[in-house]
């Protein structure tokens, strides 16, 4: 079968990324044009890969997306613009009739990804997520770990991000920081620890009671730091602490997950590192059984990696993306949730009703 034909939208932070994924999987992508409302952002894009591949002369450069789509006969874009404009352009592709893969978060709203799910399936096409952080080799023996019973009853699960965003971070973009392009700490810095939380444990969140406050970062909209204690189905529980006000660097990204018969802690600065692997009794790291994948952590390029595979098998073949709209939607109304009960100051209940657009 000839090669997908991918277009590319926003070519900002996390282009770097999405470069080497596209190089990880170039015998089944061909990279056919790339958009951005900065011309200089495109170019790069073109150039990144161009120097990296030796081959992408031929790439066309666009401004508008619409355009793009209209003249490019393409097969999927990838849509890796500020979070906020994710709904629009998702839909716009959709609509005409090409299969998207979403960065992180899909959408900032239950309606608009009640929508984007719905609009997917009318006009046929797929609809995927980057979720990478499923990919992560240490959260894949952990998910395994978990999957075979070797914790045994899991008690509870913690999942932190002690991380640092100062002012040049948030000054490199305007959506950043903005309630309704960024939404906030959670939203953004953290979705990938609240989706791998309720991914891993495998379990409906029946409802969640939270805290915010802005502690650092005066000129941003959002909040910087929540602290949110999850019950789930079962009566599990979770705890879920994520800040980017940490003085004065990034501290720990880690999940630790509690059972009869086991403890796990994956942790480091960014999941990439046990730090405890205590199952049964044996505190060994090698009851931990490692792809080579794992030495590659540094490079988690390797994860968005995996995104694309997933994605391109499904297109080639049938069936859904392993991380498709309804996959993705899990941590959105989590984390919709917490929002809400930390402006109520009360306990909120799972599913959220009437598709709550967002907490306001
Ligand atoms: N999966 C991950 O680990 C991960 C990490 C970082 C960022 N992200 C996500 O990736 C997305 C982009 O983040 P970033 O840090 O690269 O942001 P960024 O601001 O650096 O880049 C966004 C780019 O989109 C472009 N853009 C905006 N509107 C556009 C439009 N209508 N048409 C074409 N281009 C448009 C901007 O000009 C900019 O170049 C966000 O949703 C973010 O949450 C994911």
């Amino acid at each position: 079968m000839s090669k997908l034909r991918l277009g590319v939208i926003g070519c900002g932070s996390i282009r770097g990324k999405h470069i080497q994924a596209l190089i990880l999987n170039r015998d089944e992508i061909s990279l056919a044009s790339v958009c951005d409302i900065s011309a200089e952002r495109a170019q790069g894009f073109k150039d990144s890969y161009l120097a990296l591949t030796g081959d992408g002369d031929n790439i066309s450069i666009y401004s508008d997306y619409r355009g793009m789509l209209k003249k490019e006969k393409l097969d999927m874009v990838s849509i890796l613009t500020d979070s906020g404009k994710h709904y629009t352009v998702a839909s716009d592709c959709i609509n005409c009739g090409v299969n998207v893969l979403v960065e992180k978060p899909l959408a900032l709203s239950l309606d608009e990804v009640d929508s984007l799910i719905r609009i997917a399936s009318v006009n046929k096409v797929k609809l995927g997520v980057v979720h990478q952080y499923r990919y992560n080799p240490l959260i894949a023996a952990l998910k395994n770990c978990i999957d075979t019973g070797r914790l045994g009853k899991l008690f509870y699960a913690v999942t932190t991000v002690r991380w640092n965003r100062n002012r040049e971070y948030y000054n490199k973009a305007k959506w950043r920081g903005t309630k309704h392009l960024d939404g906030g700490v959670l939203m953004n810095q953290c979705i990938q620890n609240v989706d791998l939380l309720q991914w891993l444990l495998g379990e409906r969140v029946a409802e969640v009671h939270a805290y915010k406050r802005n502690y650092a970062h005066p000129y941003i909209d959002t909040e910087d730091t929540v602290l949110a204690l999850i019950k789930f189905g079962s009566g599990m529980l979770g705890m879920i602490e994520g800040t980017v006000s940490i003085f004065s660097g990034n501290l720990e990204n880690s999940i630790a997950v509690f059972g009869e018969k086991g403890s796990i802690k994956i942790g480091g600065k960014a999941l990439n590192r046990i730090e405890v692997w205590n199952v049964g009794g044996k505190d060994r790291q090698a009851d931990c059984i490692l792809s080579n994948d794992a030495k590659n952590l540094g490079q988690s390029s390797c994860c968005h990696s995996h995104v694309y595979k997933d994605f391109i098998k499904i297109l080639k073949s049938q069936g859904e993306p392993a991380i498709n709209g309804e996959e993705a939607r899990k941590s959105i109304e989590i984390i919709l949730a917490i929002q809400q009960s930390s402006e109520l100051g009360l306990p909120v209940t799972l599913p959220l009703k009437g598709g709550n657009a967002n907490w306001e």
